[in-house]
């Protein structure tokens, strides 16, 4: 029988009493039901590998496939599992330098999965192969109430806005410059609303992640600084909720209404070995900003 137990005040359950290798029916209208009340769901103790975890995940929507990412992400998984991991080729922890490790630092950013693609993520689906002793927990940020609490002044100027969103912002930011620049998946961009709202309950969200470079229309530095100043208010630790991993963890999270980040750990010495299938939003599709024009009193706003 399955269960319900909050973890925040209207924000990321557990769940208990749903095996994600031979969920009923019942269970996933149970599972879809909590998502849309609490945006991210904790299922502890669930022994899956890679094929049931997809299968599972595609019983909530239309998997998304990571052909066009490079193979330092891929690792040898199936195209539509991301393997989140610190273990090289040897089946050790790679070492400082190390290009995977450097690109997995972007986790570390505040971000919605995705959000660099014309159709973004809707539910990641994480599941704890390998935890970490201390350290390389997941938070997650409630985007529902960063849009509540924003004041009436900061909702208006939000309002109507588009930020342009690419997979390279936050590892430019970490001083990468090398990209190749022949992969749509790497060097695209897209343009995604600032606020967007919710068709299963009509609430509005904020639509942040450190994927998203700058404001359309907006010159850069004043809209890099109120994307900023967003983050930082939807992040405040009243906001978010910590994920301290257990093996055999099974989180799942919306990432229309969230954003996440993984926190540091000693990669050295310690393995994290994490695999991620996501489902995809196509109500949310990328948006076209041609023509888009910011008000005066906008960009004055946010200079
Ligand atoms: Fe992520």
């Amino acid at each position: 029988m399955a269960s319900l137990t909050p973890l925040e005040p209207g924000f990321a359950a557990r769940i208990e009493g749903v095996d994600a290798a031979c969920a009923s029916d019942g269970d996933i209208a149970f599972v879809r039901k909590a998502l849309i009340d609490h945006c991210v769901l904790v299922l502890p103790g669930q022994i899956i590998d890679g094929d049931q975890q997809a299968d599972f995940a595609a019983r909530f929507g239309t998997l998304d496939a990571y052909e066009n990412m490079s193979g330092d992400y891929a690792r040898g998984m199936r195209k539509d599992l991301l393997n989140v991991s610190n273990l090289g080729d040897d089946g050790k922890p790679v070492g400082p330098g190390d290009r995977r490790r450097e690109l997995d630092m972007g986790n570390r950013f505040w971000h919605t999965d995705a959000s660099f693609k014309p159709v973004p993520a809707h539910l990641s689906m994480l599941y704890g192969i390998t935890v970490t002793n201390q350290g390389g927990e997941t938070q997650f940020a409630d985007m529902r109430a960063a849009w509540d609490s924003l004041d009436a002044d900061r909702k208006e100027l939000v309002e109507g806005l588009i930020a342009e969103h690419s997979s390279t912002t936050a590892r430019r930011w970490l001083g990468f410059e090398d990209f190749d620049e022949s992969n749509p998946a790497v060097m695209g961009r897209v343009n995604h609303d600032l606020v967007r709202e919710l068709p299963e309950t009509g609430r509005k969200t904020l639509y942040l992640s450190a994927h998203a470079d700058h404001i359309v229309g907006m010159p850069v530095p004043g809209g890099r600084l109120l994307l900023a100043e967003l983050t930082e208010h939807a992040t405040r630790p009243d906001n978010v909720f910590t994920h301290t991993w257990q093996a055999s963890d099974l989180v799942i999270w919306d990432n229309r209404c969230t954003m996440h980040r993984s926190r540091p750990y000693r990669a050295d010495r310690e393995t994290r070995q994490l695999r991620r299938a996501s489902t995809v939003a196509p109500e949310f599709a990328a948006c076209d900003a041609v023509g888009v024009q910011v008000p005066d009193w906008k960009i004055e706003a946010a200079a």
